[in-house]
């Protein structure tokens, strides 16, 4: 039962046009604001992708004078923003069009905040409080997705690595909140199997753990229970059928839906999974998916009446994990971590990170080192 004395805040801003062909209407848009010299900012794999190049030339056969900045780390470091930034002063651009997956998104966000904001970059992480500095305008932003997961298009943070040491920091403000998302479910019919199968997953995971993170957020909650009704009905299909554009919709709204609900939190799927990236360079959804069933498994104590309706959700015919299992083994996605390279020597350093994880104090049910421990030996 929430206490209403207490206050809470709830925000769902973004424009979003949704649908095949959606990303048409980029340059109508842009023109129509009187932009006219669009910074792209996308990772150097999408850059070489048809639909990459009929944007840049419609946005040209448009009287726009487009530069592309591309020249970024699979996990952005602080040099790429720096780089982009200086492209966009360079190239005297009005605007910016983030075009991609996570990293290029977040780092057409984190350029934006660049462009008026000299301090050095990681005076504005916001785990040290750094939003209070961002003061100034940020350049115009549109966000064009191109994977289904992160849902980082309605985002309004960036996660960037120091150059040496590869850690991460997160760059948060509202002000980096796009002004307009292109969401168009045709930009991801080229996704491989086992990407579609992964960031699924990863769409999946922010969505059931916004679901049962703690805090009081109906709104969220109400989205996530949605997005993971689309998640259950589309996955295996987008993953089968890559030209569906039902199911690419539906996993493409799944994603974006996901990151509108996570602003409620996430939990200790998030947690155990990111060690993983971070000790071992595993991709993001794939980590989840390794650790999503026995997550899961652990939060159903004490929250039993949630997993009536995520069982509800997902039509899961037994319990919620034997689903995820079920599912996973649909998606042909790998059953055990140690398939995948994980090996007993490692579990000191995962329980270590997972411990400390800015995701594992959201979780519903307290975890300690020991209980990380059985969660990571589950999963092995
Ligand atoms: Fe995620």
């Amino acid at each position: 039962m929430h206490d209403f004395q207490k206050l809470v805040s709830f925000s769902f801003p973004t424009n979003i046009l949704f649908g095949c062909g959606a990303v048409k209407e980029l340059g109508p848009h842009l023109l129509g604001q009187s932009f006219k010299c669009p910074l792209i900012v996308t990772d150097p794999v999408v850059a070489e992708l048809g639909f990459f190049k009929d944007i840049v030339s419609s946005l040209e056969s448009q009287g726009l004078r487009v530069t592309v900045f591309s020249e970024i780390h699979k996990n952005p470091v602080k040099s790429d923003v720096i780089a982009g930034g200086d492209v966009y002063e360079a190239n005297d651009c009005d605007c910016i069009v983030g075009v991609g997956g996570g990293a290029g998104l977040d780092v057409s966000r984190a350029i934006g905040l660049r462009v008026n904001h000299k301090r050095d970059l990681f005076d504005y992480d916001d785990l040290i409080g750094g939003d209070k500095y961002v003061t100034e305008d940020v350049p115009y932003l549109v966000t064009i997705p191109t994977t289904s997961g992160t849902g980082s298009e309605v985002g309004r943070s960036a996660i960037i690595s120091e150059d040496e040491s590869k850690r991460k920091r997160i760059l948060f403000s509202p002000k980096l909140l796009a002004s307009q998302v292109f969401a168009d479910p045709e930009l991801t019919y080229g996704l491989p199997p086992s990407i579609t199968a992964a960031t699924g997953m990863d769409a999946l995971t922010h969505s059931m753990e916004a679901f049962i993170a703690k805090g009081y957020h109906p709104m969220a909650s109400g989205i996530a229970l949605e997005s993971i009704k689309m998640c259950a009905r589309s996955l295996e299909l987008a993953v089968k059928e890559p030209k569906n554009a039902q199911a690419r919709g539906e996993m493409l709204l799944a994603s974006l839906m996901g990151a509108v609900a996570f602003q409620k939190g996430l939990g200790i799927v998030h947690a155990t999974a990111h060690p993983l990236s971070t000790l071992l360079d595993m991709h993001h959804g794939l980590a989840n998916s390794m650790m999503i069933p026995y997550g899961m498994e652990f939060n159903e104590v004490g929250m039993e009446e949630e997993f009536v309706e995520l069982a509800a959700a997902l039509g899961a015919k037994g319990s919620v994990s034997e689903f995820l299992h079920e599912l996973k083994s649909k998606l042909g996605l790998p059953e055990k971590l140690s398939d995948i390279g994980v090996k007993e020597e490692h579990l000191d350093d995962l329980v270590e990170l997972a411990f400390t994880d800015f995701c594992l104090p959201a979780n519903p049910r307290e975890a300690s080192k020991a209980d990380l421990r059985a969660i990571y030996e589950k999963a092995l």
